[in-house]
């Protein structure tokens, strides 16, 4: 499996996939799992070509110290990737020169949904992540782009940048693959504690049991559940919980009938940020 460190290497490899061919991209920042391999498989099976691109992406960061602390193992991730069936490139540039010498983030109007949730608490989270994806989804150019439902408003952020940059590529979004235990898999995951990860398996758990009574609760009775189960839990700290609409990402209030709903969750274990989000109706 080859390894492309720069954009003019890797054009070349995907010349004989341009004409008649499609090519499917998947951007990571890397420590893949099988969350992450879910995509690749996606991609394979629609694709004759697909490219994984593993870049640690220093202006979505709002801590410099997650920065520093994200793990990275790029032989890892070769050898998971190599476990795959198919034609796979990697693509793992430098920063200075994926960003053409200017490593800074552009300033996105991505409408509401930028305000809400990893929006509000993460700024200039989804400049740098459109910013980024952007420059990938320039240098690949490929037919199609896969991306998981575990960031689900990262998701909702790339359609749009898709439209502001008016680019020719196809989003494709994919179910949040997880633990037996119900955790959402994640890089970070790593990062935590035996007593943490069992810890966190009550973040899917609460999500579950907000989905089963969600039709029978009103929206205020689902926050002060998800309050309380948090509260008596030592190991971790809820950031937020919030019940949005599927499009428009705005916290909800109140249910209507013809609206679909998400829940969507922050919370801490640690020093460790864990998302989820699960549908409603
Ligand atoms: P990263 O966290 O490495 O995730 C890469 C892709 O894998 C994202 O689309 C993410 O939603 C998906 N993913 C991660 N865990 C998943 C899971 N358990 N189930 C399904 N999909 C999962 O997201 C990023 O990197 C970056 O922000 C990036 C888009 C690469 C831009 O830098």
């Amino acid at each position: 499996m080859i390894v492309y460190n720069d954009r003019g290497s890797l054009s070349k490899a995907l010349l004989p996939f341009r004409l008649h061919k499609k090519i499917g991209l998947i951007p990571t920042m890397g420590a893949l799992h099988n969350g992450h391999l879910a995509l690749v498989k996606q991609a394979l099976e629609d694709n004759d070509c697909v490219v994984v691109s593993i870049f640690v992406n220093p202006t979505q960061f709002d801590k410099e110290a997650d920065l520093i602390k994200y793990p990275r193992n790029l032989n890892l991730d070769v050898n998971l990737l190599a476990t795959l069936e198919g034609t796979i490139l990697i693509y793992a540039p430098e920063a200075i020169q994926l960003y053409h010498g200017n490593i800074s983030s552009n300033n996105y109007s991505f409408g509401n949904i930028e305000n809400e949730m990893e929006g509000k608490y993460r700024k200039g989270h989804f400049d740098g992540v459109g910013t980024v994806v952007n420059l990938l989804l320039r240098d690949v150019e490929p037919n199609s782009a896969y991306f998981g439902e575990k960031d689900f408003q990262q998701l909702q952020i790339v359609r749009k940048l898709v439209e502001i940059e008016k680019l020719a590529v196809e989003i494709v979004g994919c179910p949040i693959v997880r633990e037996e235990s119900g955790l959402a898999m994640s890089s970070r995951n790593k990062r935590l504690s035996a007593v943490q990860l069992e810890a966190a398996t009550l973040i899917n758990k609460t999500l579950l049991e907000v989905q089963q009574k969600f039709q029978h609760l009103s929206i205020s009775k689902c926050n002060a559940l998800v309050e309380e189960r948090f509260l008596k839990n030592n190991h971790l700290t809820l950031e937020y919980f919030e019940v949005a609409n599927v499009k428009t990402l705005k916290t909800a209030k109140h249910k209507f009938s013809n609206k679909d709903y998400r829940a969507f969750i922050a919370v801490f274990a640690g020093q460790v940020r864990l998302i989820d989000n699960i549908a409603l109706n």
